[in-house]
């Protein structure tokens, strides 16, 4: 059975486990946990048989939502879960107010600019040599 539901401070071990598996530059169990106490974080984690397989997280400031997390566990990919977790935030986005939404991405990380192509959102802008290794980053938006 799939549950896409709030984070829990409780969530915060796997979440950093999908993290370490899913990105050369994983944020911390201390970054993660800083996020989550923040004012404005809004963040869900979707289960599959009661374990996490996927989580997003982001925040929101007046009318701009920005998504800074997002990952589904390697095994759980390409099932829509990317999608359902982006989803979710825009319309949590929506109860405050958000009227756009941006996230950054990798250049070369085309399946997750197909995700949020598919979500709706579009390529703004590039910011070169954004990541530590020099890789450019593609920001992009979506107006709710
Ligand atoms: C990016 C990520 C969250 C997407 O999650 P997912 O559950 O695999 O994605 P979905 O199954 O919801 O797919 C969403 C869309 O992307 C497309 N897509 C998924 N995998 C793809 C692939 N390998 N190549 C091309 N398109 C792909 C799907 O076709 C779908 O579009 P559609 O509904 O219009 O057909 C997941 O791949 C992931 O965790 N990657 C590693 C971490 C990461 O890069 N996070 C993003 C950081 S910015």
């Amino acid at each position: 059975m799939l549950k896409l539901r709030a984070w829990a401070v409780s969530d915060l071990d796997r979440i950093g486990e999908i993290e370490q598996s899913s990105f050369s530059d994983p944020w911390s169990g201390q970054m993660l946990e800083g996020a989550f106490r923040s004012l404005n974080f809004i963040g869900f984690v979707l289960e599959e048989e009661s374990r996490v397989v996927g989580y997003i997280g982001g925040g929101h400031v007046l009318d701009e939502g920005e998504v800074f997390l997002v990952a589904v566990d390697s095994q759980s990919r390409n099932k829509g879960y990317g999608k359902m977790l982006v989803n979710e935030f825009i319309r949590s986005c929506l109860d405050y107010g958000v009227k756009r939404v941006f996230l950054e991405v990798r250049r070369s990380n085309t399946t997750a600019i197909a995700c949020y192509t598919s979500c709706g959102f579009i390529k703004i802008a590039e910011r070169a040599r954004y990541y530590g290794d020099g890789e450019d980053a593609i920001i992009m938006e979506k107006k709710i």
